[in-house]
Formats: structure tokens, C-alpha cells, sequence
């Protein structure tokens, strides 16, 4: 069994800990900085945590899940006892394959683009490796990805900032408009416990009929709403104000940023 150790057991790093734990493909430790972090890992009895990077010397895959600021320290502390036949992946949000190439002297590298939701087995992942990746190596990380929900292979590192502005910062943009939708709700006299159950009944409603069936988003919206009926009005309103257009474009403002944050800015 290959043997994986992921450093930085927060949010991410430990979702994908447990995915590999429970999927129970390959040894799996966490290293992390937090006296209190690790000992909750180890607490947990399942996995083992530790603040050593020595651990990384027997390691066949690395995961890169520390903040993008804190990774050049991580690099400076890890570059001597890594070498280039591991393999890296790294979910970190703006930080080119280059870059970490450069930074730890290594080659092969996978970059993935995840989401919160990963955290619940219903994470989109992207993924894409360096040149250096076999295609084995990219099946076996593919296949832990998708122990945390779903993942596909992009053809190049744009697409993962792509990614960014739908999956990895849209659960985001859904809970913006569920706020709208829930706030609505109790401006029309809606308990706020029955302004949730309003609102997160209608958008899981709304993303079981389009995943079940073969029919476009358009036609959904053309079913619900008759001419001249209450639904129509609302989508009008929408139109009207441009509302779709608006959430175009801050999917573009997302993208922008993570290549800003791609070139340190
Ligand atoms: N959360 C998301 O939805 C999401 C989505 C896509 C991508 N990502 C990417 O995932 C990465 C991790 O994000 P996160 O939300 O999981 O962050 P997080 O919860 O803050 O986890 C990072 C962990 O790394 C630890 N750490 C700090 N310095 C370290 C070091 N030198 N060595 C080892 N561990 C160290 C932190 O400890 P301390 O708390 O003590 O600092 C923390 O436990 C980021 O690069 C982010 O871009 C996150």
C-alpha cells in the first residue's frame, strides 16, 4: 500500500485524510502545526497526526493543503527531505504548478481544485497533473478525489482558475442566493426555522429534477412558469434587472482574482 501523508489537517487536508482512511487505499498521516489540531486528530483514534515533517521521507504522495500563504515557509521547511520521485497534490487555491515545482525542486505534480462540500462526500473536484505524471499515478489520485464526491480531469492548469468561478467558490454564490430566497421568505411573515425549510426544500426540489432528468435548465424554467402567471412575473423581474447577467460576471471577477493570486498579487 502506498503510503500518503497530508500536511495541513484542517477543512480540506482532512476530508481528504478521511476520504483515504475510509476508502482505506493507503497508509495515511497528517502533519499539521496545531498542538490542538493534532491532538484532536489523534484523539479521534483513526488516524495519526504528527508535527514532523521526517514523516515525509517515507511518503509516495504528498498532499499540499496549508493556507497558499503559509506554503513558501512549508517549502523552505520541507525541500530537504522530499525528492522528485514523490508525488505532490496540491488543492491549494492560486498556486501554479510551477511554483511548487520550483519551490520543493520536484517534478510531479497534481493540482485539484476542490470544494467545501467534500466535506460530505458531495465535492467537485477538478484535477490536472504536470508533465511528469503517469497516467497511473493520475487514476490513483482521481480515484481518492472521488472519494470525496466527484472529480474530472481538466486539460490544462486555466481551467482549475475556471474551475474556482463555478464549483470551488460557487457553493458560495448558492448560499448567496438561498440568503436572498430565506430573507424573503421572513419579510412575508415566514418563521425563520420555516424560511429554511422554504428555501432548502426548493433548491434541493429544483437540483433532483434537473440531475434526474435530460432536460435543459431553460425548459425547467419554461415548465414552472406559464405566460402570464406568477412565475413568469418573477424571472421578468429577474431579466428586467439583469440578474443573470450579474452572476456571469462575478464568476469572471473570481476567475480574475485566482490568476491574480496565481501571480502573487
Ligand atoms: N475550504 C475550502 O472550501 C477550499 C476550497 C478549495 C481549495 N481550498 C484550499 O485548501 C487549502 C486549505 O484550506 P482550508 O480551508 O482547509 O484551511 P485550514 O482549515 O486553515 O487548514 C490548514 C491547516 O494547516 C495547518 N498549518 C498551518 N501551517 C502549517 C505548517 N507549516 N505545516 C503543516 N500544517 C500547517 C493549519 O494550522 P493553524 O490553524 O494552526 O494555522 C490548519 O490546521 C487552501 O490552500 C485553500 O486554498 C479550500
Amino acid at each position: 500500500m502506498k503510503n500518503i501523508v497530508v500536511i495541513g489537517g484542517g477543512n480540506m487536508g482532512f476530508t481528504y485524510a478521511e476520504g483515504i482512511f475510509n476508502a482505506k487505499i493507503a497508509n495515511i498521516q497528517i502533519i499539521d502545526k496545531s498542538v490542538e489540531r493534532i491532538a484532536e486528530i489523534n484523539a479521534m483514534g483513526k488516524m495519526k497526526a504528527t508535527d514532523s515533517y521526517a514523516i515525509l521521507q517515507d511518503a509516495d504522495i504528498i498532499f499540499l493543503a496549508v493556507k497558499p500563504q503559509i506554503a513558501p515557509l512549508v517549502f523552505t521547511d520541507i525541500k530537504t527531505v522530499v525528492n522528485k520521485n514523490q508525488l505532490f497534490v496540491s488543492v491549494m487555491a492560486g498556486m501554479t504548478m510551477e511554483t511548487i515545482q520550483q519551490g520543493l525542486n520536484i517534478d510531479k505534480v497534481i493540482r485539484c481544485m476542490p470544494n467545501l462540500p467534500a466535506s460530505i462526500q458531495l465535492g467537485m473536484t477538478t484535477y490536472v497533473g504536470s508533465k511528469e505524471v503517469s497516467k497511473e499515478s493520475l487514476d490513483l489520485v482521481g480515484s481518492i478525489l472521488k472519494s470525496t464526491g466527484k472529480a474530472f480531469e481538466v486539460t490544462n492548469e486555466d481551467m482549475i482558475d475556471n474551475t474556482t468561478g463555478i464549483s470551488g467558490s460557487g457553493t458560495a454564490y448558492i448560499f448567496y442566493m438561498m440568503n436572498a430566497l430565506a430573507e424573503a421568505a421572513k419579510d412575508f411573515g415566514f418563521t425563520p426555522e420555516q424560511a429554511k425549510t422554504l428555501t432548502s426544500q426548493t433548491f434541493e426540489g429544483a437540483i433532483e429534477l434537473y440531475k434526474r432528468n435530460d432536460i435543459s435548465l431553460e425548459e425547467w424554467m419554461n415548465r414552472v412558469a406559464s405566460k402570464g402567471g406568477t412565475t413568469r412575473e418573477a424571472l421578468n423581474s429577474f431579466e428586467y434587472n439583469n440578474v443573470h447577467h450579474y452572476i456571469k460576471e462575478g464568476t469572471v471577477a473570481c476567475v480574475n482574482r485566482a490568476k491574480e493570486l496565481a501571480e502573487n498579487k
